[in-house]
């Protein structure tokens, strides 16, 4: 993902002070939801973080987590090259929750047998409790749950009892209430299992005795901290791009290390109408600290002449990217740190060790080899309604902290095919039409994201009494809790009718407008 120069992996724990509050630790398998299970125990206010597989026992304990859960993934324990998790981890004395895979490589190293199950059970399965368990307290004895395995549990460990069971899968929950070793063959994290929460609730309080007392306050003290660790008396530039992720995080640092932050902002000419004066009006008014504007429209416009492969898009813009940070460093005298506002599902859409690569997010995968600066990423484990309360906590304006997700690479990989000045100008004014035609809706908040996607595709239309030959243009509206699955949004016929004439009036290039109703999975949300 990124050189070894780069400290880019903010789950190396060795040098975070760790939390004050109690802290259950997510060791991550693979699974493309690993997060969601951290993210469901601090809603629970209790902290938790995800770290990779094979942490050693020994780091695992120097963090004194309360309790340890072990994710899902996609591989088979019993096959050559399978994750292997520190086996010593089970004999902390720490309570474990496994969860699907994370349950089969405990039974299997505990002296179980797992193997491929008699039948696969994907999807909605009934599920019956049989035996008395904390895991189960104050739930029914007969259940719906979530399934996606194609393994399972075939014997159980020595000191092991079952809990519940499905048609298929005899131990689809298991317990050694003395080790306090507890595994679960569904997934509870998942919104499929509406009571998986109060399995995970269970597991936090009941097994390991956890108090609710973390908060997205603590989170912010806790990172200052952690910034102020990392960073020492380094200087630290930040990616500013006026979203609220790259603002929070710029926040966030300015609050820990003071004036040895600058900020800049480059202006790589993908953004969208009147942003980049917003950017600095917005910054100017709220922060106190330096900002460095670069005007690097024209390099980046032509490193992008000719190339129409979204990936190798991507790939250009974040290495002229850093490219750019280079020289504004070189010109400032040594700087030692990079702030970036990369969240969860940009680390894991751009792949982890485990998890599968669907695209390169520019503020991830996108760095070049021999980058010289270590990166500072304060949210690299949030989704983004958690960055929104963090920015909410550090006094960021509702404008900011509402603003939707805009990708790194922008309008570049919103125009289709090869992009031009001219066609960036295209999508813009019909952009803006559309932005402002929802907010008038009074829609702004129910959506995740809205945009226009220039489509490289040329259609006939009439206009007068003649015929013209322009451009389409795709409207894409979705609803989304965090960007990793989306749904298209049931906007308003009138408002889609109204945007559509607008643009088509007031934007001659484009003869078209068409409604992307593709949600994700199968589509992503932005076209490239
Ligand atoms: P996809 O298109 O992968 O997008 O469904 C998920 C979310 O991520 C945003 N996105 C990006 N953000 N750099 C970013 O900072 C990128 O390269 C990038 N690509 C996509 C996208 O807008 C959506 O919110």
């Amino acid at each position: 993902m990124v050189d070894a120069g780069v400290q880019a992996d903010s789950t190396k724990l060795a040098d975070s002070q760790g939390p004050a509050a109690d802290l259950v630790l997510v060791l991550d398998f693979g699974a493309q939801y690993a997060q969601l299970i951290a993210r469901r125990i601090r809603e629970l206010r209790v902290y938790s973080r995800i770290v990779p597989y094979d942490t050693p026992a020994e780091q695992v304990r120097n963090l004194r987590p309360k309790g340890i859960v072990l994710s899902g993934g996609p591989a088979s324990v019993y096959e050559d090259g399978a994750p292997q998790a520190d086996p010593a981890i089970l004999q902390l004395g720490v309570p474990v929750l496994g969860i699907c895979y994370g349950m089969q490589w405990m039974a299997h190293v505990l002296g179980g047998r797992t193997g491929p199950a008699a039948v696969r059970e994907y999807g909605r399965t009934r599920l019956w409790v049989e035996q008395d368990s904390a895991l189960f307290d104050g739930l029914e004895r007969r259940l719906l749950c979530w399934m996606s395995h194609g393994d399972a549990v075939l014997d159980l460990p020595p000191g092991f009892e079952t809990i519940a069971r499905t048609d298929h899968s005899p131990h689809a929950a298991i317990q050694d209430r003395r080790r306090r070793l507890y595994g679960v063959q569904f997934h509870p994290e998942v919104s499929h299992t509406p009571w998986g929460v109060d399995v995970l609730r269970n597991f936090v309080f009941e097994v390991c005795g956890c108090a609710p007392t973390w908060t997205m306050r603590s989170f912010v003290e806790e990172a200052t901290e952690r910034v102020r660790g990392q960073v020492g008396g380094g200087r630290v530039l930040c990616a500013l791009s006026g979203g609220v992720d790259s603002s929070a995080a710029a926040a966030l640092v300015h609050r820990a290390v003071g004036d040895q932050l600058t900020c800049v902002f480059v202006d790589h000419g993908f953004l969208r109408k009147g942003e980049a004066e917003q950017v600095v009006r917005t910054f100017r008014d709220h922060f106190r600290v330096p900002l460095v504007h670069v005007d690097a429209r024209r390099r980046f416009l032509e490193r992008l002449q000719a190339v129409t492969d979204p990936e190798e898009k991507r790939r250009r813009i974040g290495e002229e990217f850093i490219r750019v940070f280079e020289e504004v460093a070189a010109r400032m005298g040594p700087v030692d740190f990079l702030v970036q506002g990369t969240l969860y599902p940009d680390v894991i859409e751009s792949g982890t060790r485990t998890a599968a690569r669907i695209k390169t997010h520019h503020n991830v995968g996108g760095l070049p080899e021999g980058m010289r600066f270590q990166l500072v990423e304060p949210f690299r484990e949030l989704f983004k309604d958690e960055v929104r309360e963090v920015a909410r906590q550090l006094g960021l304006p509702d404008e900011l902290v509402w603003r939707h997700p805009f990708p790194g690479p922008g309008l570049a990989i919103r125009v289709l095919g090869e992009v031009t000045e001219e066609r960036l100008e295209i999508l813009r004014e019909a952009d803006s039409i559309l932005l402002e035609e929802v907010r008038r809706a009074g829609l702004w908040r129910e959506l995740w994201q809205v945009f226009c996607v220039l489509l490289p595709v040329r259609t006939v239309g009439v206009a007068g009494d003649s015929r013209t030959y322009g451009y389409a243009c795709a409207v894409r509206a979705v609803t989304s809790e965090d960007g990793m699955t989306a749904d298209w949004a049931r906007l308003p016929h009138e408002l889609l009718e109204t945007v559509a004439a607008r643009i088509t009036r007031e934007v001659p290039a484009i003869t078209r407008v068409v409604y992307d109703v593709t949600s994700k999975p199968p589509a992503t949300i932005e076209w490239e």
